[in-house]
């Protein structure tokens, strides 16, 4: 990924921040979004410049559910470092509740941030990859869009209706980009990763018996750590996986093969 440049959005904490460590490590410069953790993402920043000496990196606050917001970090991003070759659209928030119970507002701020965020940050992607077409010797792709889905674009979860809504959105979205633009040289594509140690999702892995509850759900038997998911994004970002479009890779451990069917059904 060397002379590209790569917008995370939400790389603060958890997937995102694994994810641009692992971008730089590839040789790209990564642009690190947060919403609101500040410190965070300065120190996400200052261990690659510290690690990775040749790639440029900077933090830039953004919501992702504000358009001006993402118009600012789009052109933030291209007067800093040139023309931008990656964008992995990954913030995602859950706001949980029983659907009889889930107010409008939960309902509302879910699908802002993790779908129509989606939508923005695609949106100026796209329009940055149409601009710049091919750049010789430094990628096949025009660009590359990458969203963070969920196992929740598949499965219905219940308690979290608004967030299994959201990412069953993303993955129309992202089929509808490939679609629309793939004859451009544009690539998009989803990761869909499983449970995954991340503060999101800390009041479940944080206690020992919920833990033991979702290991059930995971026939390889563990969580996944924010690496997992990383090194599957440096890949599908990088000229390796030129053919992948529009599809969801899921890296779940195993997740989606529903391992609650082992002995009934
Ligand atoms: C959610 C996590 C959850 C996992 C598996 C993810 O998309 O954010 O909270 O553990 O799906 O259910």
């Amino acid at each position: 990924l060397i002379n590209q440049t790569c917008i995370i959005t939400g790389a603060s904490s958890g997937i995102g921040a694994a994810v641009a460590k692992a971008i730089a490590a590839e040789g790209a410069n990564v642009v690190i979004n947060y919403n609101s953790n500040k410190e965070n993402a300065e120190e996400i920043a200052d261990s690659i410049a510290k690690d990775y000496r040749s790639v440029g990196v900077m933090i830039k606050q953004a919501d992702v559910s504000n358009e001006d917001d993402v118009k600012s970090l789009y052109n933030t991003a291209r007067s800093e470092f040139g023309p931008i070759d990656i964008c992995i659209s990954n913030s995602g928030i859950q706001r949980d509740a029983e659907i009889h119970e889930m107010s409008l507002k939960q309902w509302k701020k879910v699908i802002d941030v993790n779908l129509t965020g989606q939508f923005l940050c695609a949106r100026e992607a796209l329009k940055e990859f149409l601009a710049n077409g091919v750049r010789k010797n430094i990628s096949a792709s025009a660009g590359k869009i990458i969203h963070m889905s969920s196992v929740h674009e598949v499965v219905p979860w219940s308690g979290h209706a608004n967030y299994a809504a959201a990412k069953s959105g993303v993955a129309k979205l992202m089929q509808s980009i490939c679609q629309g633009y793939a004859g451009k040289k544009i690539r998009c594509n989803s990761i869909a990763p499983g449970a995954t140690k991340t503060p999101i999702n800390k009041d479940v892995w944080g206690d020992k018996e919920k833990h033991e509850d979702l290991l059930k759900l995971i026939p390889c038997n563990r969580m996944a750590e924010p690496e997992d998911i990383a090194s599957v994004a440096s890949w599908l970002a990088s000229d390796e996986s030129e053919y992948i479009n529009g599809t969801t890779i899921f890296v779940d451990g195993g997740m989606t093969c529903y391992p609650g069917f082992i002995a009934n059904g």
